[in-house]
């Protein structure tokens, strides 16, 4: 039997580049997916892409920054699939660069919504759905930036390492319903979004590849894969951790040469 069969998973970005791997992973494996989005047609196109693999899949336009929407995106994959039990939280608003100094409070404000207490609302609503179901998994992309910073990126970084620290908090206040919440941590992943920063993906390999341990960017597949293994029974004893995908980025601060010395990353 496939390993999501009877999973309904809602995926709050699932028209972007990791969310619609994960969503396309877990159709696969058997799940019902409901790919929330702000752009209604990247949703609508993934979903056409699930569907055509012979997948269970339903679009829904999604603001994750308006609690209105985020009540409503739970309750329309409730109507379209009967329940809920998988809630991933993917979606993410590119951030500004700068200091304390040069960012305004509305910048800051407007990636601690879309970021950060996006997930407070989708959990608000989402949870008594998976509780209803008799349980079930939440699990929320953070980054390996949520680990270590970066200069410039305060909001990006904060909001990150935010997102850790409520999904152990998560974990605790509903275990009890017998529902597991887990993060992922990727690290440099290549998609558009992150390419675009220093121009183009060949430079994203070329600059980016050699601060992985494993000397390349991810692929958003490879993050499909840990998700739909942490919302699978396979990780039924996994709550309240944070699974980096992120090919010992965090691990890695220097690379050994041939002649004794460490480069430094
Ligand atoms: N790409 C990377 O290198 C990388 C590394 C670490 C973590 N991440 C995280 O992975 C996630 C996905 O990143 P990606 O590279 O696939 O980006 P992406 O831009 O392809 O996907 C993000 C999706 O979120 C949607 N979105 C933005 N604002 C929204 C809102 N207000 N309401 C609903 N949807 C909204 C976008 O339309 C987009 O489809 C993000 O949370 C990102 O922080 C990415």
């Amino acid at each position: 039997m496939p390993r999501l069969d009877g999973h309904v998973a809602l995926i709050t970005g699932g028209g972007g580049e990791i969310g619609s791997a994960i969503a396309m992973r877990m159709a696969l494996e058997g799940a019902s997916i409901v790919l929330g989005d702000l752009s209604g047609e990247k949703a609508e196109a993934t979903r056409d892409r699930a569907i055509a693999a012979g997948g269970r899949a339903a679009a829904v336009h999604l603001d994750v920054a308006s609690p209105e929407s985020c009540e409503a995106s739970v309750a329309s994959a409730v109507a379209a699939f009967g329940k809920l039990t998988t809630l991933v939280n993917v979606a993410a608003t590119s951030t500004p660069d700068g200091t304390v100094e040069t960012l305004s409070l509305a910048q800051w404000n407007a990636a601690f919504s879309v970021n950060l207490t996006s997930v407070f609302l989708m959990c608000k609503h989402g949870v008594p759905e998976l509780r209803k179901a008799g349980g079930g998994s939440i699990i929320n992309i953070a980054s390996q930036l949520g680990h270590v910073g970066i200069q410039r990126r305060a909001p990006y970084c904060t909001t990150k390492a935010a997102m850790i620290f409520l999904t152990k908090i998560l974990a605790q206040d509903h275990a009890p319903d017998n529902i597991r919440v887990n993060s992922i941590s990727p690290g440099v992943i290549l998609t558009e979004r992150s390419s675009k920063r220093v121009g183009g993906k060949d430079n994203a390999r070329r600059l980016n590849g050699p601060r992985h341990l494993l000397n390349r960017p991810g692929e958003p597949e490879e993050i499909a894969a840990g998700a739909a293994f942490l919302a699978s029974g396979d990780a039924s004893f996994i709550t309240g951790t944070d699974l980096l995908i992120d090919g010992g980025y965090v691990t890695f601060k220097g690379r050994m040469l041939s002649d004794g010395t460490t480069k430094m990353i």
